[in-house]
């Protein structure tokens, strides 16, 4: 879809999900492309990111941020060039990666516009291995899982974006390495395109017990840091199967967005087998993004991190690439590259 050059498309929130989004609760828009005042920039987007979060703020029910506002611009981040600047902080040709949401243009004063050089990786890159997506994983992965040689790790939707750089992550510090994904495809991946020792297909499994059975014979001296991007029944399945005073990063709830809250039933564990379980929200973190960003570019450069990708074209994809995402059919991180 391509607008004329003083018209830009733009996805807007128009209702909000009854449990998982549909394509009518989005609208399509073409709005006029606006004038700058001082300070601020024009960016024209190349990729906007898909991610999970986006179901929660669609919603009104409690997370850790605001809910997002009906008839506006669908929220989300963006990587793209400036194209109109009246801030000396940003000329014309620099490329950004910001909140910029579902939109072929974003206006930004520029506060929250992070700088990304294209000569280190390509665009789209900054939005997935070298952007919120990596350094989600590293997070986890360095800051609370804290891999060693020769320990157990088990990486839970490892096909995914985070998944997959946190497979990646353990497995370059010497880690044995157990992801858990959707289908045999994804299994496949996980385990000859980022190096895991085995892969579990949840799908085969049809309770918590049995996919800690499956998990287990996988990881014969127990399982010490566990990267739980799923919680809900996955989580009940690997509690049984931590080693003493083993590690939890909580990094996402995939398994319950939209959905109905389940008890954990193997909680227990946590105190029998001394676990330390942490939540966490990269945001809270942006002291360690310049550390972490540099250790996942020289991964990335090094050829030891490899950048997945799953991507859909144009504006108008945008609703069913995130749709899919959430019933798990994307690879690696979702992205929409516009026209
Ligand atoms: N804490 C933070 O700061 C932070 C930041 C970014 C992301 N996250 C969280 O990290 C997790 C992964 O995010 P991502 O961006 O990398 O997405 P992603 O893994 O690329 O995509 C989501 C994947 O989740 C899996 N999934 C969907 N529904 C599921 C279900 N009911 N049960 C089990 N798996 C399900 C699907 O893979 P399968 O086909 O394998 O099921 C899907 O491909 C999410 O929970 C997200 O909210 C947290």
């Amino acid at each position: 879809m391509v607008a004329d050059t003083a018209s830009y498309h733009r996805i807007v929130l128009d209702s909000r999900p009854a449990g998982r989004p549909t394509a009518d609760n989005f609208r399509l828009e073409e709005v006029a492309v606006p004038t700058l005042e001082d300070g601020e920039v024009l960016v024209r987007n190349h990729y906007l990111s898909i991610d999970p979060y986006m179901l929660g703020r669609m919603s009104t029910g409690v997370s850790y941020a605001p809910s997002q506002p009906l008839g506006e611009v669908m929220i989300g981040e963006a990587v793209g060039e400036i194209v109109q600047s009246r801030n000396k902080e940003f000329p014309v040709g620099d490329h950004v990666v910001g909140q910029l949401g579902w939109q072929e243009m974003a206006l930004s004063d520029g506060q929250a516009l992070r700088r990304v050089d294209i000569g280190a990786a390509p665009m789209s890159a900054h939005l997935g291995v070298l952007g919120m997506t990596g350094v989600t994983a590293w997070y986890g992965m360095t800051q609370i899982c804290s891999p060693v040689a020769g320990s157990t790790v088990v990486v839970s939707a490892a096909a995914g974006a985070v998944g997959g750089v946190a497979v990646q992550l353990a497995k370059a510090k010497g880690c044995r390495v157990v992801g858990i994904a959707g289908g045999s495809r994804k299994c496949k991946y996980v385990m000859e395109s980022l190096g895991a020792d085995a892969c579990v297909d949840y799908k085969k499994h049809a309770d918590s017990a049995a996919l800690g059975r499956a998990v287990g014979s996988h990881a014969p001296d127990g399982v010490d840091a566990y990267f739980d991007n799923v919680n809900g029944w996955m989580l009940d399945g690997v509690l049984p199967l931590m080693n003493r005073f083993g590690r939890i990063a909580l990094c996402g709830m995939i398994s319950r967005y939209g959905d109905t809250p389940m008890q954990l039933s193997a909680h227990s564990y946590l105190l029998i087998s001394r676990l330390r379980a942490e939540g966490f929200i990269v945001w809270d973190h942006l002291d360690l993004w310049p550390q972490a960003l540099q250790e996942l570019t020289d991964l990335l450069q090094s050829g030891s991190l490899r950048s997945g990708e799953s991507i859909a074209e144009g504006i108008e994809a945008a609703p069913a690439a995130c749709i899919g995402l959430l019933s798990g059919e994307n690879l690696g991180k979702q992205l929409v590259k516009l026209n």
